[in-house]
């Protein structure tokens, strides 16, 4: 089968290049000219990992191209995808389908027999009958159908979650479209992946439906991570407790500084927008946006509180920028809420992060940026964890403490025990634990 990725994003490079994997032609195409310029020499315009090695061999392989030529691509496949991005429109929190809708009318220009038209951006409900409604106007004459199949990939694991996914969604009522869909992801099919058909319509919502369900459920077991403080409970046997409980599910319900990434707070608030709209508002999600930016700010006050309360010429060392590890995205990353507010209190701030410093220089101001993990420490006044990279899950805690000026940790993603830290002889805070201090030797 012949497919055209319209946007070579994130969404966009990581689908193309599975679905070359299994074995269909694929071009990917962008507009930007140094990103495809970039490809054309094996260079990632995104940190992933696996995704470098499986573009190299199915380019070898001839199967996957890249290209800024969206005439000729669409004219030449049989099922065209849209993956540009959709923005949060500032203001109101609306998806910004602007680039949706210029790729559906290109689109339309170009396309040349019957062709499937995938909207794979998320997008909201009844952006498909639009989509439809251009190619329509623009080419009264075509044969197609456009039909809504949302990723859930995960960055960092995004090409194992397109693999071997939990599920596919596909919405259409065309049984031509349908068919055309079943051949493009035969694959998952052979290893008996469950397959939802379903409405368009019901296919753009499942999208929303599932990231703000995951967002409500970070943002409760946050909830009941404050809780655990005052009453002296521990969130992650609280959080095991509830989660052996099938209908609960153990997974997403780790405490941390509030959730970031492309995809939660962009579509928590889009949903709402929408939801607003329709006159039947989502009020627990209200709640939990509302709930996750002050979560980022409560974290530098908790910062703040590490340090005696006065941040003034204080040195913090900050480990981990992106909003989560194994990623170089710094997309609403909880840390360009902290630093910021660390820095706002007079303190002075030495970051670390392995894969997302390059972005984050451009976000972050006044920051001094390190090599390494143990160059943020000397003298510093405390060490916070931000993002939890396999690399700091294992530092040599004599090393720290004899670098820092107080051996004062604030670990906002629980990677160490508190036991382990009053043992090495650390003031250790932690989310939804006791904090401890050094025990006496
Ligand atoms: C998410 C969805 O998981 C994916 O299905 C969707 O299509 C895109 O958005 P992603 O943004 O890559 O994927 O990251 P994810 O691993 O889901 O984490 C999102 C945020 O939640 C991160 O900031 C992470 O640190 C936070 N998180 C996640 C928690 O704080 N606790 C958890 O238990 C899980």
């Amino acid at each position: 089968m012949r497919v055209a990725m319209i946007g070579t994003g994130y969404v966009g490079l990581v689908s193309g290049a599975c679905f070359s994997e299994f074995g269909h032609n694929v071009v990917c195409v962008d507009k930007d000219e140094s990103k495809i310029a970039g490809l054309h020499q094996g260079q990632m315009p995104i940190y992933e990992p696996g995704l470098e090695d499986l573009v190299e061999n199915n380019v070898r392989a001839e199967r996957l191209t890249f290209t800024t030529d969206l005439t000729t691509s669409v004219k030449d496949s049989d099922v065209i995808f849209i993956a540009v991005g959709t923005p949060s429109r500032r203001g109101d929190g609306h998806a910004d389908l602007s680039y949706v809708y210029a790729a559906a009318k290109e689109i339309a220009d170009a396309m040349d027999g019957y062709t499937v038209v995938v909207t794979k951006s998320t997008v909201p409900v009844g952006t498909g009958r639009e989509v439809e409604k251009i190619i329509r106007e623009t080419r009264p004459d075509a044969e197609f159908d456009v039909v809504s199949n949302p990723e859930f990939l995960r960055e960092g694991s995004a090409i194992e979650d397109f693999m071997r996914p939990d599920r596919v969604v596909i919405g259409t009522h065309s049984e031509r479209a349908q068919e055309f869909m079943r051949v493009l992801y035969r694959p998952l099919f052979l290893i008996e992946t469950p397959i939802v058909f379903t409405s368009r319509q019901s296919s753009e919502l499942i999208k929303y439906a599932a990231n703000t369900f995951l967002a409500a459920k970070i943002t409760f077991i946050n909830e009941i991570a404050d809780l655990c403080e005052k009453v002296d409970a521990d969130v992650h046997d609280v959080a095991k407790g509830i989660g052996l409980d099938g209908r609960i599910g153990r997974k997403f319900l780790h405490p941390g500084p509030g959730y970031g990434g492309s995809c939660f707070p962009k579509d928590t608030r889009a949903l709402v927008s929408t939801a607003r709209d329709s006159g039947s508002p989502l009020r627990i999600i209200e709640t939990v946006v509302e709930l996750n930016e002050q979560r980022k700010q409560k974290m530098a006050e908790r910062i703040i509180s590490a340090v005696g309360g006065d941040a003034t010429g204080k040195t913090i060392a900050v480990l981990g920028l992106t909003f989560k590890p194994n990623t170089d995205d710094m997309r609403e990353s909880p840390s360009l809420d902290i630093v910021p507010a660390l820095i706002a209190a007079g303190a002075k701030v030495r970051a670390f992060d392995p894969e997302g410093m390059k972005e984050a220089k451009h976000m972050l101001e006044g920051v001094e940026w390190c090599e390494e993990e143990y160059e943020t420490m000397p003298d510093a006044d405390a060490l916070v964890i931000i993002t939890e990279w396999n690399q700091f899950r294992a530092l040599d805690l004599e090393r720290v403490k004899s670098l820092m000026m107080s051996p004062v940790m604030v670990d906002l993603r629980n990677v160490y025990e508190p036991t382990e830290m009053s043992n090495a002889g650390f003031h250790y805070y932690s989310i939804g634990r006791k904090s401890v201090g050094p025990t006496a030797q």
